[in-house]
């Protein structure tokens, strides 16, 4: 392949998300393969202030999902421009913890606002920077709640009701069916090791080249892997 795999990790909070991009890393790491690990809303400093604006200021009660929506676009332009490109163009790997399906899914199908303008403002904001592979975890509700008793600052999405759970679920399901070739649907409720073993065989499957030292680490600067770690949220 001409460039290392642009890799997206989606679904529910509490799903295991944080957990599988830190497996991931590790297995790349081991390997040899440099890489790049960000998430969204965030990844760079403009995204990071956005980031605590849309999740936890207290300005942010009374956001509209239009407000939101944009906030997020902004976020994640700054993202791909500043950060995505540029690693994918020096040979490495990206992996990112949430990318543009989550505005298809929450803003889009969740709140409600005309799917075809997020679509839109999606294609806008990324341009031609599509991920090669989005792996979905899915776990019901209860499942993904027990996850999230540990203390944690809760963020806006997460204190929505129950049905707001089951229409993201349902919406990260249809993209599923949608785009079969981008779009994995992992069965998240088993054991973290197991997930982490189906998603490395899924990987290499696509993209031999990050199963060991290859023409991917070859493209990069001998400083890799380098790994921008988000700061919480793991
Ligand atoms: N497959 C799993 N089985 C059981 N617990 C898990 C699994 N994956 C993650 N967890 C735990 O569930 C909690 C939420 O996981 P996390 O990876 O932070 O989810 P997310 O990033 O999607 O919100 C964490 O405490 C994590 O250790
Ligand atoms: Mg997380």
């Amino acid at each position: 392949m001409s460039r290392p795999p642009f890799i997206t990790f989606e679904g529910t909070e509490g799903c295991g998300k944080s957990t599988q991009v830190q497996q991931l890393s590790v297995r790349l790491e081991e390997r040899g393969i440099p890489f790049l690990v960000t998430r969204e809303p965030g990844g760079t400093p403009i995204g990071e202030t956005i980031k605590e604006l849309l999740q936890f200021a207290p300005q942010g009660i009374g956001m509209t999902p239009e407000t939101e929506l944009l906030l997020f676009e902004a976020s994640r332009s700054q993202l791909v421009r500043q950060t995505i490109k540029p690693a994918l163009a020096r040979g490495i790997c990206v992996i990112s913890d949430r990318f543009f399906d989550s505005t298809t899914v929450y803003q889009g199908a969740a709140r409600k606002l005309d799917p075809q303008t997020v679509e839109r403002l999606n294609a806008f904001a990324v341009g031609d920077c599509i991920p090669d592979v989005t792996f979905v975890l899915d776990v019901d509700a209860d499942t993904a709640r027990a996850r999230m008793q540990k203390p944690r600052r809760p963020d806006r999405m997460e204190q929505e009701p129950a049905e707001f759970y089951e229409q993201v679920r349902r919406a990260y399901r249809q993209l599923v069916a949608r785009e079969p070739n981008r779009v994995v649907l992992i069965d998240g409720s088993r054991s973290a090791a197991d997930i982490g073993d189906e998603l490395w065989a899924t990987l290499v499957r696509r993209f031999p080249a990050v199963a060991g030292k290859s023409e991917i680490g070859n493209l990069s600067e001998p400083s890799a892997p380098t790994s921008q770690r988000p700061k919480s949220g793991m």
